[in-house]
């Protein structure tokens, strides 16, 4: 009888790899970070999708945006012995012991668009997209906008600590250097919510001659911009005019606001990790073949010349 778990050591991996072809996952434990966004409700219900599609039990559990619930959800999949686990990790470091863990149990571990400061060694791969390049093209469509013109830039940051907040401040940072006219003038994190992302920018708005000294606003996700958005209708100015928008993710709603003109540009990322993650685990599983450590999922720039009305229609039914 062979085993269903499949190691990350070489040896026994080269033993499996004669008997394993029947070998497939059956229970995947899956701990999401929680729902802070639009985006993070869309993996959600795609990767459930993509387990009941292929068959798979997939035991889903919540953190509500705490790492301490992720290591708890970790612990409780390895002592249940599932066949592999997924996660989302909501900040980048602390992850050792559990992935640790893990490893000794032989439960392969598969990162979800979230990247963690441990060693390679410890996961099997990480579906995601490249944060820094998503924050340069933001910095760049921003450079290329001003054309030239003075521009104070406010910034909205992901969760503090979260890979995506570091990578794309980063990439923005990159995207808009070298250019003297555009400067960020204040950065806070918004913890990629909706809420915060208002509250966070009615106080830049106040600090900043009621908005009068701000030319663009960059958030890390859109559901901080369309909170912003909220904020700067109610200080009296024109969102997509009078402060510039451009954020991250392509959700629904901000083709709604780039429609309505009140937001400018934001770079697509693909909610569809699950999908490249079973199929990496599946042929990892069936013959041993080994993912590259990282699957890069693509992006693309969109903008007020995409027909947003076109693209909320086909999008407002997947999951946001
Ligand atoms: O890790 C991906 C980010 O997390 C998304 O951009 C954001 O919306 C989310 O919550």
């Amino acid at each position: 009888m062979i085993s269903k778990k499949v190691t990350l050591g070489a040896g026994l991996l080269a033993s499996m790899l004669v008997m394993s072809s029947s070998v497939l996952a059956q229970t995947v434990g899956f701990s999401q970070i929680g729902s802070e966004s639009g985006w993070r409700a869309a993996e959600t219900t795609l990767t459930l999708q993509q387990a009941k599609d292929r068959g798979i039990d997939l035991k889903f559990a919540d953190a509500q945006q705490k790492q301490e619930n992720q290591i708890k959800a970790l612990r409780s999949f390895i002592a249940q012995g599932v066949d592999a686990i997924l996660i989302a990790p909501v900040v980048a470091t602390g992850w050792n012991s559990v992935l640790e863990e893990a490893k000794e149990a032989e439960i392969p571990v598969i990162l979800l668009d979230r990247m963690v400061d441990s060693s390679k060694d410890l996961y099997l791969t990480a579906v995601g997209s490249d944060l820094v390049h998503e924050g340069n093209v933001a910095g760049q469509w921003l450079v290329g906008e001003l054309a030239g013109k003075d521009c104070n830039v406010v910034e909205l940051q992901g969760t503090t600590g979260s890979s995506p907040a570091i990578d794309r401040k980063n990439g923005f940072e990159q995207g808009i250097a070298g250019h003297d006219n555009v400067k960020l003038i204040r950065s806070q994190t918004g913890d990629f919510t909706r809420t915060k992302g208002k509250e966070v920018m009615e106080s830049f708005l106040k600090a900043e001659d009621g908005g009068k000294n701000i030319c663009a606003l960059y958030a890390h996700n859109d559901d901080m911009a369309v909170g912003a958005i909220q904020a700067i209708k109610e200080a009296g100015l024109k969102p997509g005019e009078d402060i510039l928008v451009v954020s991250i993710d392509a959700v629904p709603d901000i083709f709604q606001a780039m429609a309505a003109g009140e937001a400018n540009a934001t770079v697509e990322l693909t909610p569809n990790m699950a999908g490249p993650a079973f199929d990496a685990l599946a042929a990892f599983m069936k013959d041993g073949t080994v993912p590259p450590k990282f699957i890069q999922t693509e992006s693309r720039l969109y903008t007020k010349a995409d027909d947003p009305m076109a693209v909320y229609e086909q999008k407002k039914d997947l999951g946001y």
